[in-house]
């Protein structure tokens, strides 16, 4: 008899298609976000789940779900799992990392890009029919990328993939990580290590890169975004809760930096609403690793996750290492 898997949101078909010829699947088409006791309820019997950042494992959950034996997220960040709780249970968990680094890394740049020259603003300004002198000397000044210094406060692979494509800018690149990287990888780089304040103080540009946890809850607020130049762009594109939304929305309402650009956000799907209201910001719907072939590459990452922990073999992206 095949054991059952539960996949939680719309994936390819080709996905669900090389999954079922293995397990028996019951799959998620019209994509709707299932509430937890509907993720519980159809998690009864299940052997493996896929999983995405959305759906949230806790011990409530866990304990409902007594045959699951492998949590296999599509993605690479798993704040959306109570580790300990599956590790306590002998549930695996799994992630998708490697994949993504390089189509995250480009969507970083697309905001900080976008936030920097007032893409969105434009774009709204002509569409609108607002553009009625055919050029401004004033018109939509923005901020020069090239020459001016970044700095990227987690500088993991994701991270190192940002400070590369600074090259081609002649960017100065400061990073702050926890642990710093061997001076082999610094010169490769061309990235300089600073405490956290010093980057804040000095960066044209402030890239959010860290993992969200209880440590970096809130990373960035009210303090070291007063450190920052008034002619800052911040851009978040690690979770919702590394950068305090609420001090975000005040200090580009005051002009105390001058732009952000956000594709993540506290309690997303929704968005403070402070936000909507400004010009100054840039936002997209938590879209970083979503290029087609990215997003198919995480899908097969995972699946191959799943199916080893469920086959009995050690999954290549094993997050919680259980004794046997
Ligand atoms: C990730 O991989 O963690 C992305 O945020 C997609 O969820």
């Amino acid at each position: 008899m095949k054991q059952k898997v539960l996949v939680t949101r719309g994936v390819f078909p080709e996905i669900v298609g090389a999954l079922s010829q293995r397990f028996e699947v019951e799959h998620n088409p019209d994509d709707r976000p299932w509430p937890a006791e509907e993720l519980a309820r159809r998690l009864q019997g299940k052997g493996g789940v896929m999983a995405t950042v959305m759906d949230k494992f806790d011990e409530p959950l866990l304990a409902q779900c007594p045959d699951l034996r492998v949590i296999s997220n599509i993605a690479v960040g798993y704040n959306n799992i109570d580790l300990a709780a599956c590790t306590k249970r002998g549930i695996r968990v799994t992630n998708t990392p490697g994949v993504l680094d390089d189509t995250t890394a480009d969507l970083t740049w697309a905001l900080l890009m976008a936030a920097a020259r007032r893409i969105a603003e434009g774009d709204a300004y002509v569409r609108a029919g607002d553009w009625k002198i055919a050029f401004g000397v004033q018109y939509f000044l923005g901020q020069d990328i090239h020459h001016a210094t970044l700095g990227i406060v987690g500088m993991g692979r994701i991270g190192q993939a940002i400070a590369r494509r600074a090259r081609g800018f002649d960017m100065r690149v400061l990073y702050n990580n926890r642990t710093r990287l061997a001076e082999a990888d610094e010169q490769r780089l061309g990235a300089t290590y600073t405490g956290r304040e010093q980057l804040l103080v000095e960066s044209d540009f402030v890239v959010v890169m860290a993992p969200y946890s209880a440590a970096t809850h809130h990373l960035i607020g009210a303090a070291e975004i007063a450190k920052m130049k008034p002619t800052a762009i911040l851009v978040n594109t690690a979770r919702g809760g590394v950068v305090d939304d609420e001090a975000l929305v005040y200090a580009l309402k005051h002009g105390r930096i001058a732009g952000a650009g956000l594709d993540v956000f506290e309690g997303e799907p929704s968005v403070n609403p402070g936000y909507l209201e400004l010009r100054n910001v840039v936002m997209t719907p938590h879209i970083g690793s979503a290029s087609a072939a990215t997003r198919m590459t995480m899908c097969r990452t995972a699946m191959r996750n799943l199916t080893d922990v469920l086959e009995g073999r050690e999954p290549p992206n094993l997050v919680n290492p259980i004794p046997a």
